[in-house]
């Protein structure tokens, strides 16, 4: 891959030697930043006035599109005192992930004599004390100790910037391995790792490699130490490993080989009580840890696939540049990756995210039983659902679709799926954590408590026989029908998940941005839909969904066939639980004066816990002796 290698420190750290002589050893021509000064730049600095922001404003400029230019032909190296971050973004713009930073890096001291023992130099203390103020170190650059040997330092730069990879993947599961893919494809030099575990995990990462051309830069590890020293500093490291305990033990297992500032992100569905320790774990270390969702599947991390950071700023816009690249494009081109906010809020947001998933999962398969129980066989309902497509599409009515029509010999697959429903733990916790911080996620509770009930399957089978049901009836109901109640619903869900996400984001001060979280969800995702589309737009002006007037039109439309789905559902035995809260939901939320009034009476009767009255706003507490 062509880079730009930008050799940077205070004037008198030798950068132009290093240059020079970096220049010659990797072949690639040598530009001097000071070569490339406007005329009344030069004419200031000889008059001996130092140069401020706006006089370099220009000739940064002029450097990075001179950076811009080799690049479209070759590699090169430019040096350039750059000591200050804004100017390092100037030279860097849009050229970030082809740039590399070496820091020429000595004391004050021994740059002052250094410069003062050349023949012909003096430099006054003042200036360079200047040079040192204005230094911000930088946080991505190779830091070279200017007191190595030039041969040492072009060996070291050699060895760190050239030979070494830029991005670590740690766990070669289905989405470790779809990730290399992706990094690879998007010419990332990356160093894959899977353990090593006899006669069970053996050469997992050098077979990986050996399959797939796009690999053939990537290098094999099952050594971590080895896998640690072929990355580049601060390294970039993302493990891709199961959920859990396992977190903390390859933490473990890295951390004797890490430096300063390396960065560890986790990509798996962690929880984020969890990922705010570890955060804080690793900052002990000075190791930046960032907890990322990433959705999508297999696919999704091959081609691109949604991505939620979170951690430290400065951390991310180190790895910003690989997850920016290897994730999926909205529609406008953007990626769909962006800083969601501190510690564990992107964690936050995928668990959200699942819990949202399992929602629409679970009224998918509401309304195909209607669509059944309506005498559509699966072919038909695959029909049906494609026909929703126009105004109700998703990709998860997409793959429901393909669902539906595929067959195993005559029959269609999916009447032979046992219906158990699993999970991986994600809705759970979102059930959990709504009921921690007081926020009625009901559709979610409802769609994971449906996935525990399908579980008894032996008990359902033997309480069947107690019971009576109903066995047909005619339902008085349309398809169009059952799609308008669908909307309704996911209308609901929808609002329930951004409002768990706007309630944690209040309660945990993360600042977060529902609009750019909806935007980073219409593609790549599982939840990815055109609603979720219309989000980004209606998350500019409210956080609450139900205060937009389109959105409240569809409501008012679409809820009488909700209430005559679910209706006819009640009637005819058939369960809906989503789409019966979701109107139950929307009910409660609307009322006007809710029942709690007599819960409150219950709870002063026994417990003398006291209640509010509505003649009186002065929130005082009344209690009654009820006999
Ligand atoms: C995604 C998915 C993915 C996975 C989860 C959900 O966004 O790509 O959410 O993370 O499907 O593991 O799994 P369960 O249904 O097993 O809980």
């Amino acid at each position: 891959m062509k880079k730009v290698i930008f050799v940077m420190g205070v004037s008198g750290c030798g950068k132009s030697t290093i240059g020079k002589l970096l220049s010659e050893d990797l072949k690639i021509p040598f530009f001097d930043g000071d070569d490339f000064h406007p005329e009344h730049n030069v004419l200031k600095m000889s008059s001996g006035q130092a140069l401020n922001d706006d006089d370099r404003q220009g000739w940064l400029e002029t450097l990075n599109n001179l950076a811009k230019d080799q690049l479209a032909k070759n590699s090169c190296v430019i040096v350039c005192s750059a000591l200050k971050q804004k100017y390092r973004d100037i030279l860097s713009r849009d050229i970030q992930s082809e740039t590399k930073w070496v820091h020429l890096s000595g004391s004050f001291e021994q740059i002052f004599k250094r410069i003062n023992s050349r023949p012909d130099h003096f430099m006054p203390a003042e200036l360079l004390t200047s040079q040192f103020d204005i230094l911000e170190h930088p946080k991505n650059a190779l830091q070279i100790d200017i007191s190595l040997s030039p041969e040492q330092i072009i060996k070291t730069i050699n060895k760190e910037l050239m030979a070494t990879s830029e991005f670590g993947l740690f766990g070669l599961g289905v989405m470790g391995k779809s990730l290399c893919r992706n990094l690879a494809n998007n010419g990332f030099k990356i160093s894959m790792f899977n353990r090593h575990v006899d006669g069970i995990e053996e050469d997992i990462a050098k077979n990986f490699k050996a399959q797939y051309s796009e690999l053939s830069q990537a290098e094999a590890f099952d050594d971590i130490s080895a896998f640690v020293n072929s990355l580049q500093q601060p390294r970039r490291i993302m493990l891709m490993v199961n959920a859990g305990k396992t977190i903390d033990y390859v933490i473990e297992d890295l951390l004797p080989h890490l430096s300063e500032n390396d960065i560890v992100i986790d990509g798996g569905n962690s929880n984020y009580v969890k990922t705010k320790e570890r955060y804080e774990y690793l900052k002990t270390k000075n190791i930046h840890f960032i907890g990322t969702g990433v959705s999508g599947g297999e696919e999704g991390a091959l081609k691109g696939p949604s991505i939620m950071p979170s951690g430290d700023r400065d951390a991310y816009d180190n790895v910003k540049v690989f997850l920016e690249k290897i994730s999926a494009k909205d529609k406008n081109g953007l990626p769909c990756c962006t800083y969601v906010g501190p510690e564990g809020s992107g964690h936050f947001i995928k668990m959200v995210h699942n819990g949202v998933e399992y929602v629409e999962m679970q009224l998918l398969a509401e309304v195909s039983t209607i669509l059944e129980a309506l005498g559509q066989n699966p072919d038909d309902i695959a029909n049906t659902l494609e026909g929703w497509r126009t105004t109700a599409s998703s990709y998860l009515l997409e793959i429901t679709t393909a669902i539906f029509r595929k067959k195993e010999g005559d029959d269609w697959l999916v009447n032979k799926i046992l219906d158990k429903a699993g999970n991986k733990g994600t809705g759970n916790w979102t059930t959990i954590a709504s009921a921690e911080l007081g926020v009625p996620s009901t559709l979610i509770a409802s769609a994971l408590f449906s996935r525990y009930i399908s579980f008894y399957k032996e008990e359902r089978l033997q309480l069947h026989q107690n019971f009576r049901t109903i066995v047909s009836s005619e339902m008085n109901i349309t398809t169009n029908d059952v799609l308008e109640a669908y909307q309704f619903a996911r209308i609901i869900n929808h609002y329930q998940g951004f409002k768990l996400i706007a309630e944690a984001s209040n309660k945990f001060s993360w600042n977060l941005n529902l609009s750019e979280i909806a935007r980073i969800w219409t593609n790549g995702c599982i939840i990815r839909s055109t609603l979720m589309e219309d989000l980004v737009e209606i998350f500019k002006e409210t956080t609450n969904i139900l205060t937009n007037s389109e959105l409240i039109e569809h409501i008012n439309q679409y809820k009488p066939s909700a209430k005559k789905v679910v209706s006819q559902c009640v009637l005819n035995d058939i369960t809906t639980p989503a789409l019966g809260e979701a109107i139950q939901f929307l009910n409660g939320i609307t009322t006007t004066y809710a029942s709690a009034n007599i819960i409150q009476a219950q709870r002063d009767y026994f417990g003398a816990h006291t209640y509010q009255r509505l003649d009186d706003d002065s929130g005082k507490s009344y209690h009654t002796n009820w006999n």
